[in-house]
């Protein structure tokens, strides 16, 4: 006879059940938008970066298609090899131009992706030396930090630290302060620090940007509900929340909620967690800034803000900082 064993999900093997029950037991109810990943929400987000109203992948893109000599410029001033280490590389569409452009001329460096995703890091190491032969790439599977002290240990040459598609409006920002304090302390002088930033506009572009028409970004938000109910043996009757985005002006923060269309119970394994009609769960945060923000946080934080690259219409910007002075 053979007995059958499996082992159940607990708080103390998954970090997302965890995060999930910590999060919707809380007075106040909210889920980290880290999880929106998984494979429907990477299809998901595709779909936002091609939609009419979400204006940032343009704009980034704009700015790398068209100013990637300029910036090459910046990064190559100090002379010498360099890393070139980027953070959540994604499929890299953006940092592609950027690469070519370093190597056509004829500059030496490597490129190392990070990215909490194997499957990301496989497909670049598969893909991109098809589409730049002769580019020296090693993926890093991981945390960023643990990934950054790796490519630390791997070379003693400088480092340039790529952080775009907004990615860092996805903390708070007293967290981005944290956050970029301690890639501070992981740098050298001589480092760099390219970080993009959306950058406030008028409040109905940015509020449009996550409320579209079609509700791609409803669906991004409810994906999450779901992926609960694949992974984590939840009951989400995902079409009982409704997805509410609202722009502060005065703050700059950008957040999505899922209000719960009525009074309910929802079981998440062995728990159970009660949602009164109305109440909400703050999803995500897309923090917004002016270019004085930026700065101030630049300053702040222990580097010294050096070149700024924007799209025509200043919806954006990739902001180049020096370590120290
Ligand atoms: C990937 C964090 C840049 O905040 O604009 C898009 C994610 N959320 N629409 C953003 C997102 C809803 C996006 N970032």
């Amino acid at each position: 006879m053979s007995t059958i064993t499996s082992t159940p999900i607990t708080s103390a093997t998954s970090p997302f059940l965890n995060d999930v029950l910590n999060g919707l037991m809380a007075e106040k109810k909210f889920l980290s938008s880290k999880y929106f990943y998984d494979e429907t929400g990477d299809r998901i987000f595709q779909q936002i970066m091609e939609m009419g109203e979400y204006y940032l992948t343009d704009a980034e893109m704009e700015i790398l298609q068209h100013q990637t000599d300029e910036l090459a410029n910046v990064m190559v001033s100090n002379s010498g090899a360099f890393d070139l280490i980027e953070l959540g590389a994604g499929d890299a569409t953006k940092s592609v131009h950027l690469l070519k452009t370093l190597l056509n001329r004829q500059i030496e460096f490597s490129y190392l992706p990070i990215d909490i995703s194997q499957h990301v890091i496989e497909d670049l190491e598969e893909n991109l030396p098809k589409k730049l032969p002769d580019l020296k790439v090693q993926g890093l599977n991981g945390d960023y930090f643990a990934m950054v002290k790796k490519a630390k240990s791997l070379s003693g040459r400088r480092k340039i630290l790529l952080f775009m598609g907004a990615n860092i409006g996805n903390m708070d920002v007293a967290e981005a302060k944290e956050f970029c304090k301690a890639l501070r302390n992981e740098l050298s002088p001589e480092d760099l620090l390219i970080i993009g930033f959306d950058l406030k506009k008028n409040p109905r572009q940015i509020l449009a940007a996550y409320d579209d028409a079609a509700g791609i970004t409803k669906s991004f938000n409810l994906n999450l509900l779901s992926r609960i109910n694949r992974e984590l043996d939840g009951d989400f009757e995902v079409d009982q929340f409704d997805h509410y985005a609202s722009y502060d002006p005065e703050t700059g923060a950008c957040k999505s909620y899922l209000v719960s269309l009525k009074n309910q119970v929802v079981n998440i394994g062995d728990e159970t967690i009660s949602f009164a009609a109305n109440e909400h769960i703050y999803m995500e945060i897309s923090q917004k800034y002016s270019l004085k923000e930026i700065n101030d946080l630049a300053m702040e934080t222990g580097f010294t803000p050096t070149a700024d690259f924007f799209d025509h219409q200043k919806y954006f910007v990739d902001t180049v900082w020096k370590v120290g002075e």
